[in-house]
C-alpha cells in the first residue's frame, strides 16, 4: 500500500466520536456498577410484581416474614421484615443474613451503611461481615439502639474489616438481642468506597474501566429497559430521585427489578465524573410485551407522560425560581446540569411500534420539548431515518457478524446527512456464516466479544469516524455483564462481586485504542497503489494544533501487508507514536486476571509498540499512528 495523508480537505470530526451507552441489564447497574452491597434491600414491590424475601435468610433462632405494617417507612416502601424469635425461649441473638449480589467484597477499608427499625429495642444491633463457608467474621460494629414503638428510626453505621478476605462469598449479617421480641427492619443497606467518594455512588473499578474509555457521552437509563414491560412500568424519572425512601422501584424489562437506587441524580453525577456529555432517553409511551409484541399509548393517553418529560428537563435545566428547578436544589444541586441531547425512546420500530411513533408519539413529544427547549437536539431512535429532520438527529443501532460489519464499512458515506446520526448502539454478537450474512436472533451467540469481531467493529466505528461531520459518535452496548446473572451476551465488561474477576473484553480494548487518539477534522488519504479499502481500513485526522493521526485495521488479510505512508502536512523528521493492538488468533477474548464461573476465555489481546523502520501489517490487528508536527 501507498498512502499518502493530505494536508487539507476533509470532514469535520464530532467532539463525541466514542461514548457509552448503559441500561440496567445483566444486573449492571443493580448488582453492578450501582455500589449497594446488599440485594433487596428495601423489599420492593408492588401488586403486580410482589415483593420477596429473597435472598435473605434468618440467624440464630429467628423466623423471618415479609410484612406491610401499619407504620409503613414510606409511601414507595411498604414493606419490611419482621424478624421474630422463634419461641418465647429463644435466646442469644437474631436476625438475618445477605448473601450481597452474589457474594460480597470485603477489603480492609470503610464501608458505610444504614437499616431502619421498627420496635422498641435498648440493647445493640451487631453488623458482621463473615464468610458464607467458613463463618469467619472479617468485621463486626455494635450500634446502640435507638429504636422505638410505632415509628421507623433510621441506624446508622460504618464498618471496617481488619484484612480482606480471601474471596468474595462473604455474607452481610444484621443481628440484635433476642430478648427485644420481634422487630421490623427496612432498606438495610452498606455501601463500600465509591467512585469520587459520591454518597449512593458506584463501584470504583467498574468506573475506571469506563473512564479508561475516554468516553465523551453517556446514552442512558436504556435501551429497553426504560420501556417497561407487560406490567406497565416505564422508567420515570421522579421515582428515581431524593431519599431513598421515596423510590419505590420497578419491574425492570430484563426479569429483575430495579431499585432505582441509581437515578436521574446518579446518572448525571455520572456523566460529570467520566466529562461525559449525557444523552438522555425518556419514554415514548410504548411497553414491551415479552415475546416481543408491543402495546403502544393513544394520543390521549400520552399527554401526561409529555408533561412528565418536560418536569424531568425542568428539573435538568430549569433555573431555581420553577417548581422543578428548586427541587433540584432542594436535593443539593442548585446549579443545572449540561445537557444537549435527548433521545425520545428506544427502537421504536423494532417491535411493530413504527405506526405509532412516525404518526403521532415523536411528534408530540418533539413539539412539547422543542417549544420549551429549542437548544436540545432531539434525537428519534425508529431505525426508520426519515422520521429525523434538520435540526433533530437520528439513533441507528445494529447487532451482527464481523463479516457483515467489514461490508458496511462504507455505509454511512451514503447515508442522508440532513441531520445528525448517533450510533447508539452496535456490537458483534454472532461469528461469520458462510456465504457472509447478518444477524440471525434465533441463532446462538458468541458469549464474549471476540477478536475478529473486535477489529470488525473498528471497522465499522472507522467508517463512522469518517463522516464525523454528520455522526455523533458511537456506542458499544451492552456495557456490563454480571456473570452470575445475565440476560444478554456479549458484552463489553464482564464482573463478579470481586473486582479482581473483572474482564475487559477485546472490544474494550479496541475502543480504549481508538478513542485515545482524536482528532479536529479527516484529512483525505490518496491510494497511489494497492487497493482503497479491503483488506485495510482506515482514516486519517488532525487536529486543531496539527497532530496527524492515522487509523488502520486489517480484516482479513491473507499475508501481511507493506505500507507506505506519506504525510504532506509534517515535516521531515518528525517524529510519531504507533500503538499496535493485536492478538493470537480470531477468537481470542480480553484480559482476565481470573477466569470466572466456569468460563474460561481464549488468548489475550496485546499491546505492541513496533521498533523504528518497517511496519509490518498482519492479519486482523488495528493501530493508531499519531504523527505531532
Ligand atoms: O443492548 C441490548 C438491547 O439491544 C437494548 O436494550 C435494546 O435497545 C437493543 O435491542
Amino acid at each position: 500500500y501507498n498512502l499518502s495523508v493530505a494536508a487539507t480537505g476533509g470532514n469535520a470530526s464530532s467532539p463525541l466520536m466514542y461514548g457509552l451507552m448503559f441500561e440496567d441489564i445483566n444486573h449492571s447497574g443493580d448488582g453492578g456498577i450501582y455500589a449497594e452491597l446488599v440485594q433487596n434491600r428495601a423489599f420492593q414491590g408492588s401488586t403486580e410484581f410482589p415483593s420477596t424475601l429473597d435472598p435473605w435468610k434468618a440467624t440464630g433462632d429467628a423466623v423471618l416474614t415479609l410484612q406491610d405494617t401499619q407504620a409503613r417507612l414510606s409511601r414507595a416502601l411498604p414493606y419490611s421484615v419482621n424478624v421474630a424469635p422463634a419461641s418465647a425461649n429463644t435466646t442469644g441473638k437474631v436476625g438475618l443474613l445477605n448473601p450481597g449480589w452474589w457474594g460480597i467484597d470485603v477489603k480492609p477499608q470503610k464501608y458505610t451503611g444504614s437499616f431502619w427499625v421498627l420496635g422498641k429495642y435498648t440493647g445493640s444491633f451487631t453488623v458482621s461481615l463473615q464468610s458464607a463457608t467458613t463463618n469467619e467474621v472479617f468485621a463486626t460494629v455494635e450500634i446502640p439502639s435507638t429504636s422505638v414503638d410505632h415509628k421507623w428510626t433510621q441506624q446508622n453505621y460504618t464498618i471496617v474489616p481488619t484484612k480482606a478476605a480471601p474471596n468474595s462469598n462473604n455474607t452481610f449479617v444484621l443481628e440484635y438481642d433476642a430478648s427485644a421480641g420481634p422487630l421490623n427492619f427496612n432498606l438495610i443497606s452498606l455501601f463500600p468506597p465509591t467512585y469520587n467518594n459520591r454518597p449512593n455512588g458506584m463501584r470504583p473499578d467498574l468506573m475506571e474501566a469506563m473512564k479508561a474509555l475516554n468516553p465523551s457521552f453517556l446514552r442512558m437509563p436504556g435501551g429497553n429497559n426504560i420501556e417497561g414491560d407487560a406490567f406497565h412500568y416505564p422508567w420515570l424519572w421522579n421515582n428515581t430521585i431524593g431519599p431513598l425512601t421515596d423510590r419505590p422501584g420497578r419491574p425492570g424489562t430484563w426479569e429483575y427489578q430495579n431499585t432505582d437506587g441509581l437515578g436521574l441524580v446518579e446518572y448525571l453525577n455520572w456523566c460529570t465524573d467520566l466529562g461525559a456529555e449525557p444523552i438522555l432517553a425518556v419514554w415514548s409511551g410504548m411497553y414491551l410485551i415479552t415475546n416481543g409484541s408491543t402495546e403502544v399509548l393513544t394520543e390521549a393517553e400520552l399527554a401526561p407522560y409529555v408533561h412528565n418529560v418536560l418536569d424531568e428537563l425542568e428539573f435538568i435545566l430549569g433555573d431555581t425560581n420553577t417548581h422543578n428547578g428548586a427541587l433540584r436544589a432542594s436535593l443539593g444541586y442548585p446549579e443545572p446540569w449540561a445537557l444537549k441531547y435527548v433521545e425520545i425512546g428506544n427502537e421504536d420500530n423494532l417491535w411493530g411500534g413504527e405506526p405509532s411513533y412516525d404518526a403521532y408519539r415523536w411528534n408530540l413529544f418533539f413539539d412539547a420539548i422543542h417549544e420549551k427547549w429549542p437548544d436540545l437536539t432531539l434525537i428519534s431512535s425508529t431505525q426508520d431515518q426519515s422520521v429525523a429532520g434538520p435540526g433533530s438527529a437520528w439513533d441507528y443501532h445494529i447487532y451482527t457478524r464481523p463479516d457483515d460489519f467489514v461490508t458496511k464499512f462504507d455505509y454511512w458515506d451514503h447515508v442522508a446527512r440532513n441531520h445528525s446520526i448517533l450510533q447508539g448502539e452496535y456490537a458483534n454478537i454472532q461469528g461469520n456464516i458462510e456465504g457472509g450474512g447478518g444477524t440471525n436472533w434465533s441463532a446462538p451467540r458468541i458469549p464474549w466479544p471476540i477478536w475478529v469481531g473486535a477489529v470488525s467493529e473498528s471497522i465499522w466505528t472507522l467508517g463512522i469516524e469518517r463522516n464525523g461531520d454528520v455522526m455523533i459518535g458511537a456506542s458499544y452496548a451492552p456495557g456490563f455483564q454480571n456473570l452470575n446473572d445475565y440476560q444478554w451476551q456479549p458484552d463489553l465488561v464482564a464482573f463478579t462481586a470481586n473486582p479482581a474477576q473483572t474482564v475487559l473484553s477485546t472490544s474494550w480494548y479496541a475502543i480504549k485504542l481508538l478513542s485515545a487518539y482524536r482528532y479536529e477534522r479527516t484529512v483525505p488519504v490518496t491510494v497511489t497503489s494497492g487497493d482503497n479499502f479491503g483488506p485495510v481500513y482506515y482514516v486519517a485526522g488532525v487536529s486543531a494544533a496539527g497532530q496527524y493521526t492515522f487509523k488502520v485495521a486489517t480484516y482479513n488479510a491473507t499475508a501481511s501487508v507493506p505500507f507506505n505512508l506519506e504525510f504532506e502536512g509534517v515535516k521531515a523528521g518528525q517524529k510519531g507514536t504507533l500503538t499496535v493492538l493485536s492478538a493470537s488468533g480470531p477468537d481470542s477474548g480480553g484480559l482476565s486476571s481470573n477466569v470466572l464461573v466456569g468460563d474460561t476465555l481464549g488468548p489475550q489481546v496485546r499491546y505492541t509498540t513496533v521498533p523504528e523502520g518497517g511496519i509490518d501489517f498482519l492479519v486482523n490487528f488495528m493501530q493508531t499512528l499519531k504523527l505531532v508536527t
